[in-house]
């Protein structure tokens, strides 16, 4: 198949196609020259933004690559301890570009590649299932953290490399790969004492946007994912993007359309529904990256702004049987964002059968291919027809090349609402004071003041439980 660029197509949020929901003139004249002058500024702040360089790395690839194939040779099981950004790149690498039984395909089906396990998660019961199910002898773990010091990763890693000793003893070391801060952290603290193997996350692309860096590629290049043909797709998108005009970016108007809907319409719970099972982790890939990018107390002058979008995942044709009659009928305060894929990697056709019966008939000989595509273009135009906005993002395939394209599309879509909202995207304040109680409660130096803090608040009162 030639390459060709996703596809963007907002004609759903027209106020000529979904009437009070959409977007008018008035809404556009009146957004004009702001947006006009948040496009300029991020043309002039893009080149700062990390996660835009990383597709320019082509040598850190080959070496990635190389370290992949002698680790796949090595394992039949390649575990992933990491979590939020530290995880779930390299899931959704996992489930769009494999096929989606992988880990229970037979090794010489899966190109003579290891299982991926990435539990992303301190569940005890997921962990020691987990562990129970492998052969700690044919297993390597890659424990990943950019900070180098979050609770689960820290723990998980201590789990797993007391289950790991117990089996090889000292040779634990060479079933270990770190991915962290090239300086900082206690993870990069220990690879350097124990002489264990260490990649790097640059210090200028936070977890959310490290999906291109060793973090999601290192998982990525075990499995025998073209990585190289992941980071050429993310390029010719950045490449896409940009320009003098912002209303020939299409991921500056998708995020326009988002912010416009946020500060205009008040609609601001923004579902993301792919219609292919392979893409149903990316969704939730850019759940974290929206909600942990945009939900923000301040803005970049200080100012309490308490903004931020909720982003949601569905799943189509699934969730019609779950979500679809709130998206329809219930109240209007969601903006859609459908991923359509022109080509699945099989075709397969709905055999003939009982076909004196019209509840089968009109079926047969038709393929589950294009019945996916009618629910779709059904639940779009059900959508509209009741008013409520979409729009859509075609792929033309799900292969590593195309995925590459559609994680730029939206970190670059992320960064600039950062710029439309005026807060930094790139930080999570939030997220650490839940780190810095969970030190606390679980006793660790120097975190004397959050205990203190904790215990004068009353999170559970008796008088509270019945
Ligand atoms: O995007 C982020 O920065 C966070 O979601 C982190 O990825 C998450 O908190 C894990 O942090 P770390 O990689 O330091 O363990």
């Amino acid at each position: 198949m030639a390459e060709k660029m996703l596809r963007y197509d907002f004609t759903n949020v027209r106020a000529e196609a979904v009437g009070a929901a959409g977007l008018g003139a008035e809404d556009w004249a009146a957004a004009e020259s702001y947006l006009g002058r948040v496009y300029a500024q991020a043309q002039a702040a893009r080149s700062s933004w990390g996660f835009t360089k990383l597709p320019y790395r082509d040598g850190e690839a080959d070496a990635l690559i190389a370290l992949a194939n002698e680790l796949a040779s090595q394992c039949d099981n390649f575990v992933v301890i990491g979590i939020g950004g530290s995880a779930l790149g390299a899931i959704a690498l996992h489930s769009s570009c494999n096929p989606p039984f992988y880990n229970l395909m037979p090794r010489e089906s899966r190109g003579n590649r290891p299982r991926l396990f990435i539990p992303d998660n301190i569940d005890p019961v997921l962990i020691s299932n987990l562990l129970a199910t492998l052969d700690p002898a044919r297993t390597i773990v890659n424990v990943v953290a950019k900070s180098g010091s979050t609770a689960e990763t820290m723990a998980n890693f201590l789990v797993v490399q007391a289950w790991l000793q117990r089996a090889v003893g000292s040779a634990w070391t060479k079933h270990v790969v770190i991915t962290t801060d090239p300086e900082k952290g206690a993870l990069r603290a220990l690879a350097r004492e124990r002489g264990l193997r260490a990649l790097e996350i640059p210090p200028d692309v936070g977890g959310r946007f490290s999906v291109l860096t060793p973090v999601g590629l290192l998982p990525a290049a075990v499995e025998g994912i073209e990585i190289k043909a992941l980071l050429r797709g993310a390029r010719d998108m950045l490449e896409r993007c940009g320009g003098s005009e912002w209303r020939h970016d299409p991921a500056f108007m998708n995020a326009a359309i988002h912010y416009l809907y946020d500060v205009r319409k008040q609609i601001r719970i923004h579902v993301m529904m792919p219609y292919a099972q392979g893409l149903r982790d990316v969704a939730d890939w850019f759940r974290q990256l929206w909600a942990e990018s945009l939900g923000k107390r301040v803005n970049r002058r200080g100012e309490v702004v308490q903004c931020g979008p909720t982003p949601v995942n569905a799943l189509g044709a699934t969730d019609q049987h779950s979500q679809v009659q709130l998206y329809v009928e219930g109240p209007v305060d969601k903006l859609f964002t459908f991923i359509h894929v022109d080509q699945f990697s099989v075709q397969t056709s709905i055999p003939a059968g009982f076909s004196d019966d019209p509840a089968f008939s009109y079926l047969s000989g038709q393929s589950l291919n294009k019945l996916l595509h009618a629910e779709e273009f059904a639940t779009r135009a059900a959508l509209t027809k009741a008013g409520r906005p979409h729009v859509a993002i075609a792929l033309p395939a799900i292969n590593p090349y195309y995925v590459g394209q559609l994680l730029m599309f939206l970190e670059l879509q992320t960064a600039y609402a950062g710029e439309l909202y005026d807060i930094n995207a790139f930080d999570q304040p939030g997220v650490e004071q839940g780190k810095i109680f969970t030190y606390a409660l679980m006793g660790r130096a120097g975190y004397d003041a959050a205990r203190a803090e904790l215990k004068g608040m009353e999170l559970s009162r008796p008088d509270c439980i019945i």
